[in-house]
């Protein structure tokens, strides 16, 4: 699909390449990662950020961990190291469970080549499960379209970065907007700046603008006046985490857009690769851990000023306490569906065993739903 460089590659010495999003969208810098030290501080900074990618780069931190030791305790070891990077996004959690499962059932002399086998797998898995999000995602917003009046456009209002920087390519939610907008379809996104980080006005904007993709970005307090004023046909976001019973965990602020949706009968699809299914969690409210990271993010922004210099500008009276935590919960029942790369899924968990039964039952939930 992707004209754009991905945001995570291997190279032929086995460095891993991230771009580094934390600069983005004023600068293209690329970095490159030796060490798992180095694959977790651009985790836990965001260098790299969105759930499919935090997953894909620590499995190359598992790669770079059997480069350097290959012992049983070097992998354990970077399993806890990168796994407390961050607590939400259960892609994390996934793509490091089978990396050490895959590593610690060969011999240490193998585990390199083994760990550089299925990381690339990991990544090249999660290009072609976006890409038919994407495909299920481009049937829904026909139908949506077909029931406007002829000429009229599709508008799509997306929350923070579930975009190809989210992934590796293609993205998540995103992914049925590419398809639509390669396919001719009239296509307009009202990209959310997502305060406190600004992943919609910094990483989202600069991707559709990347790929020519008719948007406009709002102040995230502004998706409810446009849903009362029919100017949103349909949601679309990502998730961190989805429950066994279809509650769905996302960027701060999901939540709002699920609750304005549906007093308006806007219906509101969230997008998510399986390894984003947490089946061993059912109650997302009481039982998903909501990162909580530095005041500075609400504090301070960030940006370049007009001769081109990056400036930190503090925005509340200086002393002030500020609380961020960095996702929040929508219960299943404000989800109209359940995008996944086997189709569109109903936010319950009769549903969802049924779709991936054999992730279910790994976690002891057996076909019907039941534990
Ligand atoms: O804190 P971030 O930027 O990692 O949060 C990202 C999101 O909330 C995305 O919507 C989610 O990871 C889905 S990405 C396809």
């Amino acid at each position: 699909m992707t004209s754009g460089r991905r945001p995570i590659a291997r190279t032929a010495e086995g460095v891993v390449e991230i771009l580094d999003q934390t600069e983005l969208p004023h600068r293209t810098t690329f970095l490159r990662l030796t060490s798992v030290e180095a694959a977790a501080e651009a985790i836990a900074t965001m260098r790299v950020r969105g759930a499919p990618l935090i997953g894909a780069t620590a499995a190359y931190g598992m790669m770079l961990a059997a480069d350097d030791d290959s012992s049983d305790g070097a992998i354990e070891w970077a399993h806890a190291r990168l796994l407390a990077t961050r607590p939400t996004a259960i892609n994390l959690r996934w793509a490091l469970d089978r990396m050490r499962a895959r590593l610690l059932a060969v011999a240490p002399a193998d585990r390199f080549g083994v760990a550089t086998t299925e990381a690339d797998a990991i990544v090249e898995e999660d290009v072609a499960i976006c890409s038919a999000i994407g495909d299920h995602g481009l049937a829904i917003f026909e139908a949506i379209l077909a029931t406007k009046p002829a000429g009229s456009r599709l508008n799509v209002l997306t929350h923070c970065n579930a975009g190809r920087l989210a992934a590796v390519e293609w993205g998540t939610a995103t992914a049925p907007i590419y398809k639509a907008h390669a396919a001719g379809l009239p296509i307009h996104v009202f990209v959310d700046e997502t305060r406190p980080r600004n992943q919609g006005a910094s990483l989202t904007a600069w991707e559709l603008g990347e790929r020519g993709v008719p948007h406009t970005v709002i102040a995230d307090n502004a998706g409810g006046h446009l849903m009362q004023h029919a100017q949103v046909d349909v949601v679309i976001v990502g998730t961190d985490r989805t429950t066994a019973r279809g509650d769905v965990c996302n960027k701060i602020g999901t939540y709002l857009k699920a609750l304005a949706a549906r007093d308006n009968g806007v219906p509101f699809y969230v997008a998510l690769p399986s390894p984003t299914i947490d089946f061993t969690v059912a109650d997302g409210v009481a039982e998903i851990p909501i990162e909580e990271r530095g005041g500075e993010e609400v504090s301070h922004l960030g940006g370049v000023t007009t001769d081109g210099r990056f400036e930190t500008i503090r925005i509340v009276p200086e002393g002030t306490a500020v609380a961020n935590p960095a996702f929040d919960v929508t219960p299943a029942r404000l989800v109209t569906g359940l995008l996944t790369e086997r189709g569109v899924i109903a936010p319950n968990r009769a549903a969802l065993v049924a779709a991936f039964p054999e992730a279910a039952r790994a976690a002891g939930l057996a076909p019907g739903g039941t534990r």
